[in-house]
């Protein structure tokens, strides 16, 4: 016959089992800007552990930024952030994201968010600084990281609330690891937000190139307009 011991510590199990998320895990935020401030907290809602990556982890608003950052949330240098996590949002300005992914030491095994945008050039005529894609830069600069653009095509403000779009909002993701591609897909779901497959990571291009459009019509001659993308139901 089991003794109760055993059936207690199942029941334990089966209740961990459904409040905790699927994986729960350190997440390094790189960079403390608009798109930093408003992942963080979100991925902490899920229960993530999140380490901040900043110039200057000491300084008041990192402070605030970490207070507000759910339970063990703390910050210190980028690499340092890195090292801790074995997922990295480079939440950083897009024309430096070779040189901060070299600078954050060995990314191998881990899962690297790319939200970036590289624009070049003067506003109204903006271009794509790259050739092929800063998410594939960043592979180029951490071969043995699993990296996915995600997040790049929508302001912070909609990723801290979602429900302000008046609808779904999908987030295109773009990279060659399906299985990295599923754990980003499960925080981006975990914020309210709808995840869509758009392909292999050199289709990062395409979603980079829609924020240099809508940038260049609003401040050309053009009209302004809010662009999110939506799921065809
Ligand atoms: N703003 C949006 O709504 C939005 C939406 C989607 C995607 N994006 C893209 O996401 C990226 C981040 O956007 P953001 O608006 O958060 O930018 P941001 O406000 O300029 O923040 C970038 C952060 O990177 C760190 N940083 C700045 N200069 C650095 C340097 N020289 N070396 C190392 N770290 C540096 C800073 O954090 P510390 O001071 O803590 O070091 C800074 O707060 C950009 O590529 C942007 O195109 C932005």
């Amino acid at each position: 016959m089991l003794s109760r011991r055993p059936l207690t510590a199942i029941a334990l199990c089966l209740f961990a089992l459904s409040v905790v998320p699927a994986f729960a895990d350190t997440i390094a935020i790189i960079g403390t800007g608009d798109v930093g401030s408003a992942l963080g907290p979100r991925f902490a809602e899920q229960g993530h552990t999140i380490v901040y990556g900043s110039r200057d982890p000491g300084r008041s608003s990192v402070n605030e930024l970490v207070a507000r950052s759910g339970e063990g949330a703390s910050a210190t240098t980028q690499a340092d952030a890195a090292a801790q996590a074995s997922i990295v949002v480079l939440a950083i300005p897009g024309m430096l994201v070779e040189e901060i992914t070299r600078s954050l030491g060995d990314l191998s095994g881990k899962i690297i968010i790319d939200p970036t945008n590289p624009l070049q050039g003067k506003v109204p005529n903006l271009v794509h600084a790259a050739e092929t894609s800063n998410a594939e830069i960043i592979q180029a600069a951490a071969p043995d990281a699993f990296v996915v653009k995600a997040f790049n095509t929508l302001n912070y403000k909609t990723m801290i609330d979602p429900g302000s779009a008046d609808g779904p909002v999908s987030i295109p993701l773009a990279g060659d690891d399906p299985a990295a591609k599923k754990v980003v897909a499960e925080l981006v779901a975990g914020m309210g937000l709808e995840p869509i497959d758009v392909g292999p990571l050199e289709n990062a291009h395409w979603v980079e190139g829609m924020l240099i459009l809508w940038i260049n019509n609003r401040y050309g001659t053009r009209e302004s307009f809010d662009f999110h993308l939506r799921k065809t139901r």
